[in-house]
């Protein structure tokens, strides 16, 4: 087992494209405007702000901060916080494996409907067609049993995991070659479709919107919950993923402003495809059909959209390619992101090479990814996604928080933050105070409401069969959670064996 020495990013710029490639996502895409849309426009505009501000900011670089210290993924930094914290790195780590299985196959989804679009050019007016489009191409049951998968499916399923190991196959090196197309033809994309929505007559109704607040939305508890629960799920934190690109990072980076562009270009994004999405939707008179849950509006709503834009059936079935090309490319990186957080994590924990690791990850959440492929995936997928993300994330994030707040030197973290920066230094009382109480507070009034809503206003679960939410969210949560323990019985056979637990720590250098 020889220790190599450890990739790095080449330069700044690569570090800060592949964090901003990580997190704008089909998070940006479909579920900012769908939340925009639910809490009064310009009101979610600003609170989703100032969350940024308040919690968003101080723990990425939180994250960053660490894994550029240890230069270790997330098992062995949170490792080095506290070896009883090192559980919390496997939860995170484990907890990315399972979004990579279903976050593959979004990606796949998305791929086949860059074909299928060819089918709106015949379509025009006809907003059941459309809408019907996605779910006569992966043939689903709506349902959890149905267990053939669809060739077409299973043909961009391939496609979307070739990509992806192209993409990672040499670590930090072949992510920096990538993300520079990656991260720019998204944002062409969104500009063209900007362009073309805020032309529509009907488009000023949807911008105002999307940008003026309504004070009455403020006084919706919700309203705070989802802008804390978006900034979490948007900036690629409490994944493994920020560990990983953070650990790449090398001595003399200004995390403190590589940061903030990251976090502020995000949100930049998300802007942008609010503006995409509420002047299409006002333009072709829809707007009170822009829905939160972000399948729906991709694959279904937007659809009926599309052939509503002109009467010029081949404009818009190329529309509809360039949505769907948008939406990919969107979702590449962040993709390859995750597993490149979990393949890191886990090289690093064992010392054994990245590559093999990366090929290992991919084959296994490659296999596992069948069930979303199949005719009942887009079930199977919906009940994994608010279980990884409603519930197995947030607790991560508050055990994260705490960890480090609370059993470890806040200051460290801040030191290192600031480390190479006289000009902008983000200050002290900022992280300490976003770290020890405002993050994890919100933390749990967030986790505390999703509990409530799951139990008390869905009575016990989401609206699938009682079974497979045992299996593909209870089951998989304890999995998630009990995985350092399990983690802890093979490492104890390969103790045996002769491997070693390294012993990590944070040392001063100044
Ligand atoms: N930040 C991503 C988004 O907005 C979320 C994500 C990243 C999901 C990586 C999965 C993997 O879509």
């Amino acid at each position: 087992m020889s220790e190599k020495k450890r990739d790095t990013w080449g330069s700044r710029a690569t570090f800060i494209l592949a964090s901003i490639g990580s997190a704008v996502g089909l998070g940006n895409a479909w579920r900012f405007p769908g939340l925009a849309a639910k809490h009064g426009g310009g009101t979610f505009l600003l609170v989703y702000l100032v969350a940024l501000f308040l919690i968003g900011i101080p723990l990425l670089m939180m994250e960053v901060s660490i894994a550029r210290k240890f230069h270790k993924g997330a098992i062995e930094s949170m490792r080095g916080i506290n070896k009883k914290a090192e559980f919390i790195g496997w939860a995170s780590t484990a907890n990315a494996f399972v979004i990579v299985t279903y976050y593959a196959v979004v990606f796949a989804w998305v791929i086949l409907m860059v074909f299928m679009s060819y089918r709106f050019a015949g379509m025009t007016g006809d907003a059941v067609a459309a809408s019907n489009v996605f779910a006569n191409a992966t043939e689903t049951t709506w349902d959890v049993t149905g267990y053939t998968v669809p060739l077409a499916v299973l043909i961009c399923g391939g496609v979307a995991w070739a990509t992806i190991y192209y993409c990672i196959r040499n670590g930090a090196h072949s992510v920096g070659k990538v993300v520079k197309y990656t991260v720019f033809v998204p944002i062409i994309l969104l500009l063209v479709m900007a362009v073309k929505g805020c032309t529509m007559p009907g488009a000023g109704e949807g911008l105002k919107m999307f940008f003026i607040p309504k004070i009455e939305a403020f006084s919706d508890a919700s309203l705070w919950i989802d802008a804390i629960g978006q900034v979490f799920y948007s900036l690629s934190i409490m994944m493994a993923i920020m560990f990983a690109y953070g650990s790449y990072l090398d001595e003399s980076t200004n995390l403190a402003t590589d940061c903030c562009i990251i976090a502020f270009s995000d949100a930049a994004v998300s802007i942008l495809s609010g503006i995409v999405m509420f002047s299409t939707m006002g333009g072709v008179g829809m707007l009170d059909n822009i829905s939160s849950s972000g399948i729906a509006t991709a694959f279904i709503i937007y659809p009926q959209a599309i052939v509503n834009m002109t009467n010029v059936g081949w404009f818009n079935a190329l529309f509809g390619v360039i949505f769907y090309l948008m939406l990919a490319t969107l979702a590449i990186d962040s993709a390859f992101s995750i597993v490149e957080g979990v393949s890191a994590s886990i090289s690093d924990k064992f010392r054994v090479n990245p590559r093999k690791v990366t090929k290992i990850v991919c084959g296994i959440t490659g296999v596992i990814s069948f069930i979303y492929m199949t005719r009942s995936g887009l079930a199977w997928l919906d009940i994994v996604d608010n279980w990884t993300n409603q519930i197995n994330l947030i607790l991560i994030g508050i055990m994260e928080c705490v960890a480090i707040g609370w059993f470890f030197d806040v200051d460290k973290v801040v030191k290192q933050i600031n480390r190479n920066t006289t000009k902008f230094k983000m200050p002290r009382i900022w992280l300490r105070a976003s770290i020890r109480f405002i993050a994890p507070i919100a933390l749990t009034i967030l986790f505390v409401w999703n509990i409530y809503n799951l139990f008390v206003v869905n009575h016990g679960h989401y609206g699938y069969a009682l079974w497979a939410e045992c299996i593909a969210g209870w089951a998989v949560s304890a999995l998630v959670f009990l995985s350092g323990a399990i983690a802890k019985i093979v490492i104890h056979f390969k103790k045996k064996k002769g491997f070693v637990e390294s012993e990590i720590e944070w040392k001063e250098e100044d």
